[in-house]
C-alpha cells in the first residue's frame, strides 16, 4: 500500500524561493514530508529524482509572488504542474496580488537608455503586466472548471499552509499497525461498531514468490505461492446509501455516500475498497442490472500481511473486496474474475499497471503449493513444496518508494523490445530472434529484454527441479535470478543485494533472490529446515553491521487463496 513520503511537493519557479522556508519548517513540524526541487546544483539525477517526488507526492503546491522571475518562467512550471496532477494528488496555489502590479523585475533596467528603447521597455512591462493579470484570471477559472482536480486557492500564504497541512494529514496513510488475530478482530470491531454481527468475513491471502519475477506482465510464467498472512474484510450491506469503512490497521473510519466512490480526496487507503465497489457497479451493469441498485455497505478490514515489504497487500485487500462484494451482491464470480476484477482496481484506481501473478495467487492459493501460473492462459498448475525446506523471507525495512515510476518504466521498456522484434510480448520472443535482433535495441532495452526472455526459461526450469525435489538446482535459480534483476532488469537496491549475498553465503541456504516489484522489501530464501534458525540470526546481525538497518525474517507458510465465511447477519 501507499508509502509516506514525499507527500507536499513545492513546484519551483526560478526566483520564487521565500515562501517555500515557512512551510517547510510547518510540515516538518508534523512530521510530513516535502520535496523542494530546488537544488544548487541541476543535472539529470536531480531531474528525475523531481519528476518521481512529483509522482508521488499527493499534495502539490505553488505560489506565485513578486519574486516569481519570469512570466516564461511561470508559464513553464505552472504547466509542468497542471500536466503532471493526477487524481490522487491536490494542488494548492496561491497568487500575491500586487504580483500584477509588477513590471517584469528581471532584465529591464535601462534608465538612460534612448527613447525608441524606452518606447520598447514600457510596451513590454504593458505586456507583462497584461500577461500576470491573465494568469491569475486563469487561475480562478480552471479552479472552477475542473472541479475534479481538486485546486485550492489560497488567501494568503498562511492559509496556504495550513490547507497544505490539513491536505497532507488527511492523505497521509497514517500509523500502520498489524494486527494480531485479524479474523476475530475484524469481527469483534465490527460487531461493536454495528450492534449487529457482519453477514460475512471475507479474506485473502498475501504471497510470496520462488521465481518469475516481472515476467507476469510480459505474459510469461511466475512461481508464487499463498501465504498464511491475510487481510479480513468483514462486511454487510446497509439500508440507505452510505459506505462506512473502518480499517483497523489504519486506526481510521471514513463514511461518504456511494455518489462520492470516485472522490480522491478521502484518504488513500480508501481506494482500494472504493475501487472494488465502483467496479462491482460496472460490472452490474454489463450485466444488465441497474447500477443504481448498488446499496450501502459497511466494511471492517484488518490484517496481518506486513505492509509495503513484498508481500503484496495491495492484491490481498482487492481480492478479499471481490469475496466480500459477491457474497453481499450475490454477483458470483470465479476466483479467476476476482483476481482480474482486483488487477483492473490496481490498473485504475491505483495508477500501476501492475501484472496478474499477486491477484490470482491470492485468489487460489493451496495449503503447501506453489503455482506455476501462465500469465497468458491463467493456467496454473499447483506444485507441492518439497518437505525438509522452508521458506524464509528477510525483510530490508527499506520501503518501496519508486516502485510505481520505475515499474511503469520497466513496462514501457519490455514493450519496446517486444516492438523490435516484432512480436505482440516478451513471452513471443525466442532466444534466437532475440539474437538476431538484439543490435537493433538500444543496450538498456536489450538487457531488459534478456532478464525476461532467461527469466522465463529459469521459472520453468524451476517448477521442474522443485517437482524432482533438485533443491541444489532450484537454489542455483534463485540466485541466478537475483543477479539478473540486480543487473539487467535494475530493480534492486544495495539492501537487497547485501541481503541476498549474505543469504547466499550461509550453509544450509540453497539459494536466495530479492522477492517482487523491487526497490525495497524483502529478499526469498530457501533454507533447510535445520538451518532455519542459525540462517535467520547470522544474516541479521550480518546486515544491521553493515547496512545499519534491522532485518524482519519471516518463516513463510504456504497457505490457503481467499474465501469467505458466512456469520448470518441479516443483508
Ligand atoms: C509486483 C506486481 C506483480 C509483478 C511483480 C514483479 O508485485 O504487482 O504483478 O509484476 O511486481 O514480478
Amino acid at each position: 500500500m501507499a508509502d509516506n513520503h514525499a507527500v507536499v511537493f513545492l513546484m519551483g519557479t526560478a526566483g520564487s524561493s521565500q515562501w517555500r522556508e515557512p512551510i517547510k519548517a510547518a510540515c516538518a513540524a508534523e512530521g510530513i514530508s516535502v520535496f523542494d526541487p530546488i537544488v544548487p546544483q541541476w543535472d539529470e539525477a536531480a531531474s528525475r529524482r523531481e519528476a518521481e517526488a512529483l509522482q508521488r507526492a499527493q499534495v502539490v503546491l505553488m505560489a506565485i509572488t513578486n519574486e516569481t522571475a519570469s512570466v516564461g518562467a511561470l508559464a513553464e512550471s505552472g504547466w509542468v504542474a497542471l500536466s503532471a496532477l493526477r487524481r490522487h494528488q491536490a494542488l494548492g496555489l496561491y497568487i500575491d496580488p500586487s504580483y500584477a502590479e509588477q513590471a517584469e523585475p528581471a532584465g529591464s533596467p535601462q534608465t538612460d537608455a534612448p527613447r525608441a528603447d524606452k518606447r520598447a521597455t514600457d510596451t513590454l512591462e504593458s505586456a507583462s503586466r497584461r500577461a500576470r493579470q491573465l494568469v491569475i484570471q486563469h487561475a480562478a477559472r480552471l479552479a472552477e472548471q475542473f472541479p475534479e482536480l481538486n485546486i485550492y486557492i489560497a488567501k494568503d500564504l498562511a492559509d496556504l499552509q495550513a490547507w497544505t497541512i490539513q491536505m497532507a494529514k488527511k492523505r497521509l496513510p497514517g500509523t500502520v499497525r498489524q494486527v494480531e488475530q485479524p479474523q476475530q478482530a475484524a469481527l469483534a470491531a465490527y460487531t461493536a461498531r454495528h450492534q449487529a454481527p457482519p453477514l460475512c468475513v471475507a479474506y485473502a491471502p498475501g504471497r510470496v514468490n520462488l521465481i518469475g519475477e516481472h515476467t507476469d506482465y510480459n505474459d510469461g510464467f511466475v512461481l508464487p505461492a499463498a501465504i498464511d498472512k491475510a487481510i479480513y474484510v468483514a462486511a454487510n450491506l446497509r439500508d440507505d446509501d452510505l459506505i462506512v469503512l473502518h480499517s483497523l490497521d489504519f486506526e481510521s473510519e471514513v463514511t461518504f455516500p456511494l455518489a462520492r466512490l470516485h472522490d480522491d480526496s478521502l484518504p488513500a487507503w480508501t481506494r482500494y475498497i472504493r475501487g472494488a465497489i465502483a467496479l462491482c457497479g460496472t460490472l452490474a451493469l454489463l450485466n444488465g442490472q441497474n447500477p443504481n441498485r448498488l446499496r450501502g455497505m459497511n466494511f471492517t478490514i484488518a490484517g496481518n500481511v506486513p505492509l509495503g515489504a513484498g508481500f503484496s497487500s495491495s492484491a490481498a485487500i482487492e481480492v478479499a473486496m471481490f469475496e466480500a462484494l459477491s457474497a453481499l451482491l450475490g454477483v458470483p464470480l470465479t476466483q479467476t474474475q476476482k483476481a482480474l476484477l482486483g488487477q483492473q482496481v490496481e490498473h485504475h484506481f491505483i495508477g500501476i499497471r501492475s501484472g496478474i501473478m499477486d491477484q490470482l495467487i491470492a485468489a487460489i492459493g493451496k495449503l503447501d503449493h506453489a503455482f506455476l501460473i501462465d500469465c497468458r492462459s491463467l493456467e496454473a498448475t499447483p506444485v507441492p513444496l518439497p518437505k525438509g525446506v522452508t521458506l524464509v523471507t528477510l525483510d530490508t525495512g527499506v520501503r518501496r518508494e519508486l516502485v510505481s515510476s520505475e515499474y511503469g518504466l520497466r513496462r514501457e521498456q519490455c514493450e519496446q523490445a517486444a516492438r523490435i522484434m516484432g512480436v505482440p510480448s516478451l513471452r513471443d520472443a525466442t532466444p534466437e530472434l532475440f539474437a538476431a535482433k538484439r543490435a537493433e535495441m538500444p543496450e538498456v532495452i536489450a538487457r531488459r529484454a534478456q532478464h525476461v526472455l532467461e527469466e522465463n526459461a529459469r521459472t520453468l526450469a524451476a517448477a521442474e527441479a522443485l517437482q524432482q525435489g533438485d533443491l541444489d538446482k532450484l537454489g542455483a535459480l534463485l540466485n541466478a535470478s537475483h543477479a539478473s534483476l540486480s543487473q539487467l532488469y535494475q530493480v534492486s537496491i544495495p539492501e537487497l543485494d547485501l541481503m541476498a549475498a549474505l543469504a547466499q553465503q550461509q550453509s544450509g541456504v540453497y539459494g536466495a533472490r530479492m522477492m517482487g516489484g523491487g526497490f525495497g522489501g524483502a529478499v526469498i530464501a530457501l533454507v533447510a529446515d535445520e538451518a532455519v534458525s542459525q540462517t535467520i540470526e547470522a544474516v541479521s546481525a550480518a546486515y544491521t553491521a553493515q547496512s545499519g538497518r534491522v532485518c524482519t525474517p519471516y518463516t513463510a507458510k504456504a497457505g490457503a487463496g481467499s474465501g469467505v465465511m458466512y456469520l448470518g447477519g441479516v443483508g
